[in-house]
């Protein structure tokens, strides 16, 4: 039986940080008093003029290439979550791949919203697991601050722009324990850039809408359960996780889901205070800063999760 192993990994983030004061500035109606307590949002990166999400995917592909040790030419998959393509064709996965200089891996976008990494990095073990493929490089990139409606206070405040990538290798020995994706549409409407191109122009709004309070329940209810569904399907106790690396959309639902796990905030990655909501870069940036600085380590048990637009939502096990 193969197995797979996360080998590497890397993130980028655009720019210099832009606080909460800096929005303000801007002209949003709002205030670092009531961003930072209902959110926990203080800082968030927007890319420049010109920056697409495969220049962000780029760099934090490189950085994950480095960590494994691996050239760009060893990549036989790639898959790019990001509900902010470059185009609308080609895949942001093809632009990537071009840009890294590899011609031979399999490349396609995974589109599922702030769920998009947990489902990338899901399909890429299955490709491997296969024996089809041996080294995959999964991104989250993304450049939310396009689609953003800037005269909506109530969620202009909460998003940023990034990219997170992990290179995902064969290995004789397990390093996913399990993984679990679930998607209901009936939700569709919580949480939606509904526009589209049509005939040359945008039908509908290209900006993104929410209904706030009924994604917070939502989110809180599915890390919860998939948390559970995830250690069982592995045969362990919630307590044999060492570290769990949410969606990072607020320090609210990160706070509601410890205490429904009844888990200690000191086992959550977070960065959602520096990154703001990145969508689908979220969770790999989150796991790259806890790798990078020494709290993650080899042999940990280590779960991500993902919630997103669609409703989608999932999460996988590691022993890192
Ligand atoms: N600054 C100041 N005041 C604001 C702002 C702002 N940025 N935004 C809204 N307000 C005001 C509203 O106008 C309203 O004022 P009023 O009472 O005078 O009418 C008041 O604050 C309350 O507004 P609500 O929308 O009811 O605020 P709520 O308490 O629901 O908080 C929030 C909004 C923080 C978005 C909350 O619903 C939430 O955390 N939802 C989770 C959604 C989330 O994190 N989504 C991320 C994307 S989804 C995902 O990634 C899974």
């Amino acid at each position: 039986m193969t197995f797979c192993r996360i080998t590497g990994t890397g993130g980028y983030l655009p720019g210099a940080p832009v606080s909460n004061d800096d929005l303000v500035a801007r002209g949003i109606q709002t205030s670092d008093e009531w961003i930072a307590d209902r959110t926990g949002i203080r800082f968030r990166h927007f890319a420049a003029d010109g920056e697409q999400s495969s220049d962000l995917a780029l760099h934090a592909s490189v950085r994950a290439l480095e960590a494994a040790g691996r050239a760009a030419a060893d990549i036989d998959l790639i898959i790019v979550a990001t509900s902010t393509p470059d185009q609308v064709f080609p895949s942001t996965a093809c632009i990537l791949q071009n840009k890294l200089g590899n011609r031979a891996a399999v490349a396609f976008d995974v589109q599922a919203v702030c769920s998009g990494f947990v489902y990338g990095l899901t399909i890429a073990e299955k490709f491997i697991r296969s024996g089809s493929h041996k080294c995959a490089l999964v991104v989250g990139a993304e450049v939310f601050s396009r689609i953003l409606d800037w005269e909506d206070r109530g969620t202009c405040v909460l998003f940023g722009d990034g990219a997170g990538a992990v290179v995902l290798e064969a290995s004789d020995e397990p390093g996913i324990l399990s993984t679990a994706l679930h998607a209901d549409g009936h939700y569709h409407d919580i949480l939606s850039v509904p526009g589209q191109v049509c005939n040359g122009a945008i039908a509908g709004r290209p900006l993104l809408q929410m209904d706030g309070q009924a994604v917070f329940k939502f989110a809180v209810k599915v890390l919860g359960d998939t948390a559970q569904e995830l250690m069982s399907a592995a045969g362990l106790p919630v307590t044999a996780l060492d570290w769990l690396v949410p969606h990072q959309a607020n320090i609210r639902i990160l706070q509601s889901t410890a205490r429904r796990l009844d888990l200690p905030m000191e086992k959550i990655i977070v960065t959602v205070a520096d990154h703001g909501n990145t969508s689908a870069a979220s969770v790999p940036l989150a796991l790259d800063v806890a790798v990078r600085d020494g709290r993650i380590r080899t042999g940990q048990h280590v779960m991500l999760e993902g919630v997103g637009g669609g409703f989608t939502w999932g999460g996988v096990l590691l022993r890192f």
